[in-house]
């Protein structure tokens, strides 16, 4: 019998991910960073392992990427922060926090360059040596929802 968790889950569905990658950025610790790659011109590199270069075919028909990279330095034992931008305690979840149980961070990147296993990006607010996890084409017709919005502040707001 699969022995199952408090949750009724699975035991076997707690997984593993192998990067695909690493980031290299100009931030070498979480100072340095933006909170938003978004707001930064610097280049950064995502570094593909050989292995998965080949995934990368056609990469290039889309001018921005969705990267999702593991913030390996954040706590993963928190359930609630207070962000910068206001007082307020707020569930993680309800954050962009790097702090998390599962530290995924997502990034919107500007595709500048693809040199082999290579891609030069702006956007990124990762620290120098992220876990790269995975790079999907952003697509505006479903990624941007025209009618979003956000009742507390927050980044770009
Ligand atoms: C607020 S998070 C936003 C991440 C992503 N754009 C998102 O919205 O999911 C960005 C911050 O995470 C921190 N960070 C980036 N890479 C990290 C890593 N590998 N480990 C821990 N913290 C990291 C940096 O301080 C950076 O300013």
């Amino acid at each position: 019998m699969t022995p199952q968790s408090d949750s009724g889950l699975d035991a076997e569905l707690k997984f593993i991910l192998q990067p695909i990658g690493v980031v290299r950025t100009p931030y070498k610790n979480s100072g340095d960073a933006p909170r938003q790659g978004r707001s930064s011109d610097a280049v950064c590199v995502l570094e593909l392992l050989p292995e998965f270069v080949p995934g990368l075919k056609d990469v290039d028909k889309a001018s921005h990427l969705v990267v999702l990279y593991w913030c390996h330095r954040s706590e993963r034992n928190k359930l609630q922060t207070r962000t910068p931008y206001g007082e307020t305690t707020r569930g993680v979840f309800a954050t962009r926090s790097p702090s998390r149980p599962n530290p995924i961070a997502l990034c919107v990147a500007e595709l500048l360059e693809v040199n082999g296993g290579q891609l030069k990006v702006h956007g990124l607010d990762a620290l120098d040596g992220s876990p790269l996890l995975d790079i999907k084409p952003y697509f505006p017709g479903i990624d941007a929802v025209q009618e979003a919005w956000v009742d507390m502040p927050g980044p770009g707001k």
